[in-house]
């Protein structure tokens, strides 16, 4: 297991950073963490991590953003689906096969799409600016 602590918006997007540097694609990244907890600004780290220039925001109302790069990083925001139905009309499994590193926030939503060799991050609030951060699995990245 992986552990960063971090102070303000900046040190996550640095661990999002490590994280991705790490990763060899085909990846999922499930994070976990409450509202505002900083899931997308860790996967801004991630895309800086994978040397992709464009700028992340969050896929809450598009639930799919993909960012080409080498790997290409797929940004997943599951906040408003119910079901992993839903995902799968999305067309999860093509997602799945492009050799990507996927990024899902909001994984708990459809998390019976999941088979266990995902890598989990957990964004856990300290205080107001204060975060823990974990990573754990992804035996197969
Ligand atoms: N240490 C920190 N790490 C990340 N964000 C922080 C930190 N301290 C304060 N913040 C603030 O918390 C917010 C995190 O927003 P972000 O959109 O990344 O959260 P999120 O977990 O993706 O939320 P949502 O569930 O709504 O998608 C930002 O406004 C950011 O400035
Ligand atoms: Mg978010």
């Amino acid at each position: 297991m992986k552990e960063w602590i971090s102070r303000c918006e900046a040190d996550t997007e640095q661990a999002g950073a490590e994280l991705a540097g790490m990763l060899s694609a085909p990846c999922t990244v499930c994070l976990y963490g409450p509202m505002g907890a900083g899931k997308t600004a860790f996967v801004r780290g991630m895309a800086a991590g994978l040397k992709i220039r464009d700028i992340v925001s969050s896929p809450t109302f598009t639930i799919v953003n993909e960012y080409p790069g080498n790997p290409e990083l797929i940004h997943f925001d599951m906040y408003r689906l119910s079901s992993s139905e839903e995902l799968f009309e999305i067309g999860w499994e093509d997602y799945l096969a492009r050799e990507a590193i996927l990024a899902v926030e909001w994984s708990e939503n459809v998390e019976d799409i999941f088979d266990g060799s995902e890598v989990r991050v957990q964004i856990e609030k300290l205080s107001d600016t204060g975060r823990r951060i974990t990573a754990e699995g992804g035996g197969q990245c």
